[in-house]
């Protein structure tokens, strides 16, 4: 175990392999005891060594084979391949041992071998040395996997497959059942090695996505190339992270290069070559040599000597040591005996020779890739050929990892490229190249590339992982989103490749990290230490080394130091791998470092988040408390947010027991969720649901308070299809029970709220005795009975006013109300009210003749209204423009808007509230002035009946007014009757300003030619 495991355990992406003797207790039957224990040990040592050397772990020996996992302790991105090596070393290894057993004891031996990948939970259980181990169903399906296997055979399950596909010749088996898998599984057989060498190997199966960006890049390599055409050799290392396309600017350049006579020889690391030494040096001479796999020895021979010796007859003595090197020794011609420096000093001499030859014509390329990986003796290898390459025309071009330093950086012919990811624009182009260009996908780059901080492959599997799980549909190039890519996973190819450089970090560092992760996308210096509990010291070594490996990087520096994650992925990756209990108890000390360490002003703007800790670290009575906080901060100018929060609230403490406390907030949560529905709307059901729940509770605590809220949020608040007598009896009954609790707070916000039903019937003096009464009761502290209900009383309480001198024709007294209200409603941040103000003022302009003024207000109040998030009040602003629209000869507008409200609001409240009588009368005059009087006399008829069937009777006159103008219109009969009707109605409800309107138009009906017989 490397010295950076952690003791605790983690959530790993891991490969687990099973390896067993196929029929062992038959084999043991035959076999004394002690033979077979020899047999045994030496089968675990063969399995073993093959475990170590693709740097696996042996997780137990299980009497008769061995359970190992690949990518834990220390994650490996390629856990899958590694795992799939190692079992065809172990089936090979095997198969000789057991050709011996048969030969000297007629023994019938052999080995099963079962492979699968997925998440574990791995670290120490019970205590002790090598009490490391991989706990989940993922090991179980693998442990199925080896009983299936035939003797000799390694089989995989679909998730190994999924990983491994294209490094290894797999064989499909169909799907099985498996016994404690949920659904059938696809197994495969592994048949061998498969023709991929790296990822863009396997890129380039799929089909390349088309290349984007990288000019600058290219245009260096090629003025490299230049250079050493006219025989200044030079060496360039492309250094970024992995996925980022340094393979594919390579591919893409070697391409070009190759078209044009330059000789180009490839080789690269492999993640698991560390340990075979020379691997790219084997394989770069055996492409300079021309030497395929199958070429039988003979040949490769007659194939190095060839061009060996047209380059140069010298290399005659340098053959055998080449024939060794290359694995094709000739017995003829044995190599002298060395130690192993002399020969591998021998092979760089013959190697820079071959290279710097002068009778060489042709520009040579060697293209080193992935020296991240490379082993000590390649490596010295390629620093000899670039120290001695000097005056002929080479280019060398490697590529790596940050991780990795080469040891030539002085070498003045050498300079490194750091390769950015990508910018917008291209991964804009590289995903219409992918995922096409349908309009639902349009908006999908933004976060996609915030995602995958422009990495290419995170993008490539991002969008295959989007498509495999059907929120893409149709065919690659040409998607359309199915669903909103919220909630979509990170690919399992991308948690490898993550999770592996996330392991390399040392243990602080990684700690550091994991505690950013649960913390947030940005946080803060002084709350990350704290919550990571390290000494300064410690903290400052692991975040420069965080910091230095591109994971966090300081966002700001004053007058705070705060810290984020490069890209998302490396966030919801490293989060994702700490088991909940850690989580939840770094989520606790987080919330705990803000509250300690923010200052007390800055309490309420936190609450949420704070909230948001505590919840996930599992103290759900202080969650409740701050989430209580943040709702009420957040209040009537963001009603969604405490729609949420105070929702959130309840769920809290219903999980808790109840005391004083908790009850106290499982009634008001309840309450003031009530309090939102009606201005952003809510299902029938849980409305009804959440009064039951905090009827339940306040009488049974006798809590008169609430239940007096209750009624109001029942019985009389806007939203609903009032019947105006019972609306009234309500009110009334309401107000009674709260003066019988004595609160003043209370009494204010009842009669402030049931105010609005005295308006609604059209009893404007009843309005204002309520408004007056409650104004009494506030005197001049604003803050009584403030919040409750509406924000401010006092600012409500004056626009009631102004509307009731308004509704007398008084415009004076009513302008300089509104005013007065909507400066104590601003002063008392109370956006809501300010919004119903301006809806007022606006309409007081347009009755005064100022069209422009008014539509100016009007547009104004919808814009900060929509801000709001709140329904009732968007479409009341909205209504009211339309109103305002007509008022300035645009009929068209005006029913594109008063349509708008209508379904803003249906569709938001599911009913059409005490409103709806006033919006259609507004459609029908839009309509009227159209030209389409004969739908507007439906549609006005439906606003009389309702507004004089549910007793509306501040609309109920203009809704019949409405009506003879559209009958009007549409010159059929009723219209005189209509407005004659209204008459009447206005003046029984005194609604002078209205009686103007009905005077007005009189005298147009009557001069109308048409109406005259
Ligand atoms: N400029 C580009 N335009 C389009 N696709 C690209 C580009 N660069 C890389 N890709 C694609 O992204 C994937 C990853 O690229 P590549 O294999 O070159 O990354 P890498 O940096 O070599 O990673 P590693 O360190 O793992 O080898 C490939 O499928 C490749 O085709
Ligand atoms: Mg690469």
């Amino acid at each position: 175990m490397s010295e950076t495991a952690k003791d605790d355990a983690e959530r790993k992406q891991v490969t687990v392999l099973f390896a067993d003797v196929s029929g062992s207790m038959d084999l043991a039957e035959q076999e004394d005891p002690e033979e077979w224990r020899k047999i045994m040990q030496r089968f675990f040592a063969l399995l073993a060594d093959t475990v170590t050397r693709f740097e696996g772990t042996v997780d137990k020996f299980t009497g008769d084979g061995i359970m190992a996992i690949f990518g834990a302790p220390i994650a490996h991105e390629d856990h899958a391949r590694r795992a799939c090596y190692a079992a065809l070393q172990m089936l090979d290894d095997v198969a000789e041992y057991a050709a011996e057993l048969r030969r000297e004891r007629g023994l019938n031996f052999s080995t099963r071998i079962g492979i699968n990948s997925g998440e574990v939970v791995a670290g120490a259980i019970g205590g002790g040395e090598g009490a490391y181990t991989a706990i989940g169903h993922t090991v179980g399906l693998a442990q199925r996997m080896e009983a299936l296997a035939e003797p000799g055979k390694a089989y995989v399950t679909e998730h190994t497959a999924e990983l491994a596909r294209g490094f290894l010749d797999l064989r499909n088996l169909g799907e099985f059942e498996i016994k404690g898998a949920s659904r059938p599984v696809e197994v495969f057989e592994l048949a061998g090695v498969g023709h991929a060498r790296s990822r863009l190997d396997l890129a380039r199966e799929r089909g390349f996505s088309s290349f984007v960006g990288r000019e600058r890049e290219i245009e260096r390599l090629e003025e490299a190339l230049l250079r050493a055409k006219e025989g200044e050799a030079g060496a360039i290392g492309v250094v970024a992270e992995p996925g980022i396309g340094k393979s594919r600017l390579y591919h893409e350049f070697v391409q070009r290069c190759r078209s044009d006579g330059t000789e180009v020889f490839e080789a690269q690391g492999q993640a698991h070559g560390k340990s075979i030494p020379f691997m790219p040096i084997l394989q770069m001479l055996r492409a300079f040599f021309g030497i395929g796999d199958n070429d039988p020895e003979q040949l490769a021979r007659e194939k190095i000597a060839g061009r060996a010796l047209l380059l140069d007859a010298s290399f005659a003595d340098d053959l055998p040591l080449l024939f060794d090197f290359l694995g094709v020794p000739d017995p003829e011609r044995p190599v002298a005996q060395m130690n192993p420096e002399a020969r591998q000093r021998a092979l760089a001499e013959v190697l820079c020779r071959l290279v710097g030859n002068p009778t060489r014509k042709k520009t040579l390329m060697l293209v080193f890739e992935d020296l991240h990986w490379v082993d000590e003796g390649s490596q010295a290898m390629i620093q000899g050929l670039i120290d001695g390459f000097d005056g002929t025309r080479t280019l060398v071009l490697v590529n790596y990892r940050p991780e990795y330093a080469p040891p030539w950086e002085e070498n003045p012919c050498w300079q490194a490229l750091e390769l950015a990811p990508l910018r917008r624009e291209d991964t804009r182009e590289l995903l219409r190249d992918l995922a096409g260009e349908d309009p639902s996908l349009d908006g999908l780059d933004e976060p996609i590339h915030e995602r995958t901080g422009g990495n290419p492959f995170f993008i490539e599997e991002i969008v295959r992982e989007l498509a495999e799980s059907g929120y893409l549909q149709g065919e690659r190039g040409a998607y359309r989103l199915a669903r909103p890519i919220e909630g979509a996973g990170v690919p399992v190819t991308v948690q490898a490749v993550l999770a592996a450089r996330i392991d390399r970090l040392g243990a602080d560092a990684k700690q550091l990290l994991q505690v950013a992760s649960v913390l947030g996308k940005e946080v803060s210096g002084k709350a990350l230490g704290m919550a990571a509990g390290l000494e300064e010291e410690t903290m400052e070594r692991a975040l420069a080394e965080l910091i230095e490996g591109g994971f966090l990087y300081e966002a700001e520096i004053y007058p705070e130091r705060l810290l984020a994650f490069r890209h998302p992925l490396t966030r919801e990756v490293t989060y994702g791998t700490q088991l909940a209990e850690q989580r939840a108890a770094t989520h606790a000390a987080a919330a705990r470092a803000l509250i300690e360490l923010e200052p007390v002003d800055r309490y309420d703007e936190l609450a949420a988040l704070i909230a948001d800790h505590l919840r996930q670290g599992d103290e759900p009575l202080e969650a409740a408390r701050w989430s209580a906080r943040a709702a009420y901060w957040a209040g009537h100018s963001r009603p969604r947010d405490s729609l949420r929060l105070w929702h959130q609230v309840m769920e809290l403490v219903d999980g808790l027991e109840e005391d004083e406390e908790t009850a106290a907030m499982a009634v008001h949560s309840r309450l003031l969720q009530l309090q939102y529905a009606w201005r952003v709307g809510m299902s029938r059901e849980e409305e009804e649901h959440l009064a039951a729940a905090a009827e339940e509770i306040a009488t049974r605590r006798d809590d008169l308070h609430s239940l007096a809220l209750l009624r109001v949020a029942t019985s009389i608040r806007p939203g609903l299809e009032h019947q105006g007598k019972v609306w009234v009896e309500n009110v009334e009954e309401t107000v009674a029970l709260a003066d019988q609790t004595g609160d003043r707070h209370l009494r204010v916000a009842v009669r402030g709220a049931g105010a609005y039903a005295y308006l609604c019937t059209g009893d404007f003096e009843g309005f204002e005795r309520a408004l007056d009464e409650m104004l009494e009761l506030v005197g001049d502290d604003g803050s009584i009975g403030a919040n409750i209900v509406f924000g401010s009383p006092i600012a409500w309480g004056l626009m009631g006013k102004g509307m009731v001198r308004r509704e007398n024709v008084e415009f004076d007294a009513a302008e300089e109300l509104f005013e007065r209200a909507l400066k104590i409603a601003l002063e008392e941040d109370d956006p809501e009210t300010a919004s119903w103000i301006r809806t007022n003022q606006s309409g007081l302009l347009a009755m005064r003749n100022e069209p422009e003024a008014a539509l100016a207000m009007g547009r104004r109040n919808c814009e900060l209204t929509d801000r709001l998030g709140d329904v009732f009040s968007r479409s009341l602003a909205l209504s009211n423009l339309s109103w305002t629209q007509m008022n300035a000869e645009d009929p068209a507008a005006a029913l594109e808007s008063i349509e708008e409200a209508e379904r803003l609001y249906r569709e938001a409240i599911g009913n059409g509230g005490e409103m709806e009588a006033w919006r259609l009368q507004l459609r029908a005059q839009a309509l009227t002035r159209l030209g389409r009087a004969e739908e507007a006399v439906g549609v006005a008829e439906r606003a009389a009946r309702i507004s004089r069937e549910r007793e509306m009777m501040w609309t109920y006159p203009v809704a019949m007014l409405a009506l003879a103008r559209a009958r009007a219109g549409a010159s059929i009969d009723g219209a005189e009757e209509a407005l004659q009707e209204a008459e009447r109605a206005a003046r029984e409800t005194n609604a002078l300003t209205l009686l103007v309107d009905i005077e007005a138009e009189k005298e147009q009906l009557g001069s109308r030619p048409s109406r005259m017989y």
